[in-house]
């Protein structure tokens, strides 16, 4: 599992020109304003509806970090499930071992209620926390208390922060215990904005779209090995991509489940416009390279960065 940090990195850093100009494309329009994915009200108002718009891309990676971890998950071991969301990594620890001891923080006390729903209808109660807390001043919890920290696209995701991955990185490796793992993981190729993007040229050919804004550096696998370096870890960090989809068994649900996600792409759409989103974003997901439909499903394929750093 060791791989040369600064080999993995100096790779994503050849990847970064291509990547570059794709994302430059689509970033042609400027940016409006830039919506906080961090902010607290878009997970609480979205807590409930949180799993069908992620249309499962979270949990495929999710699925396979915990399928490859070293050290791999026990019954003995303490996890933090760091911005846990509904708790889609702690449900699938929790399916593997119910009385896995585990804490499960986030800063939208709304999407903290979900996941305790979850974990209540399972049955799982035993050995599992909530707290509400920001990875970036993860306060309550002391040093070296964890066996594994995992981070699932939740690392401090606030362009009016740009400090906060570097905080969120300093802070999983404060509370995991020597000999433990931290798992963060990115957006690399998120592919649906762009279909976003041309349904909003399409309904609103002069106005400036929304663009979903993550800060440029946050897409490369070297920044997100550096926070993790530099936070302490050091050379023990090993850096992958791993392929996932947004998904649903028709193209139908899969516009539905997006369309979830309207108030932030197509803020201030009059009804008018509004109706006509499904059919133009149907259109523009069918056209993306990325796009795959099958007799089962739909699906966008997507890329993620996964950082594992050891303690
Ligand atoms: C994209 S979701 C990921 C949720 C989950 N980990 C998963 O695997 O799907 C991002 C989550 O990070 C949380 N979040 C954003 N900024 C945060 C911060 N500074 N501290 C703690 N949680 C934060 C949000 O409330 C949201 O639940």
């Amino acid at each position: 599992m060791k791989i040369t940090t600064r080999l993995l990195a100096l790779l994503s850093q050849v990847q970064q020109p291509l990547f570059q100009q794709q994302k430059q494309a689509s970033r042609a329009i400027a940016a409006t304003a830039a919506t906080n994915m961090a902010s607290k009200s878009f997970h609480d108002i979205h807590s409930n509806s949180y799993d069908r718009m992620s249309s499962r891309c979270t949990t495929t990676v999710a699925a396979q970090i915990l399928g490859s971890l070293t050290p791999p998950i026990t019954p003995d071991s303490y996890i933090l499930d760091n911005a846990c969301g509904t708790g889609i990594v702690t449900t699938l620890i929790k399916a593997q071992f119910p009385s896995a001891h585990i804490l499960a923080a986030d800063l939208a006390p709304g999407i903290l209620e979900v996941a305790k729903a979850k974990i209540q209808q399972n049955g799982w109660q035993e050995g599992f926390e909530t707290e509400v807390l920001d990875v970036r001043d993860l306060k309550t919890l002391r040093d070296g208390t964890f066996s594994h920290v995992i981070t699932n696209f939740g690392f401090a995701p606030n362009v009016e922060d740009l400090a906060g991955p570097e905080k969120a990185a300093k802070e999983m490796w404060r509370v995991l215990k020597p000999g433990g793992v931290a798992v963060v993981t990115t957006w690399y190729q998120r592919n649906f904005d762009a279909a976003f993007l041309a349904t909003s040229k399409t309904i609103r050919p002069d106005a400036e779209p929304f663009t979903w804004s993550q800060h440029p550096s946050w897409e490369t696998g070297w920044y997100l090995v550096q926070k993790l370096e530099e936070a302490g870890f050091g050379n023990k960090v090993m850096l992958k991509s791993v392929t996932t989809a947004a998904e649903a068994p028709t193209l139908d649900e899969l516009v539905d489940n997006m369309l979830l996600f309207k108030d932030m792409f197509f803020k201030g759409y009059s009804e008018e416009e509004q109706q006509r989103l499904p059919g133009v974003l149907k259109e523009e997901l069918a056209k993306l390279e990325a796009f795959e439909e099958t007799e089962e499903k739909a699906q966008v394929g997507m890329i993620a960065w996964v950082a594992y750093a050891w303690k």
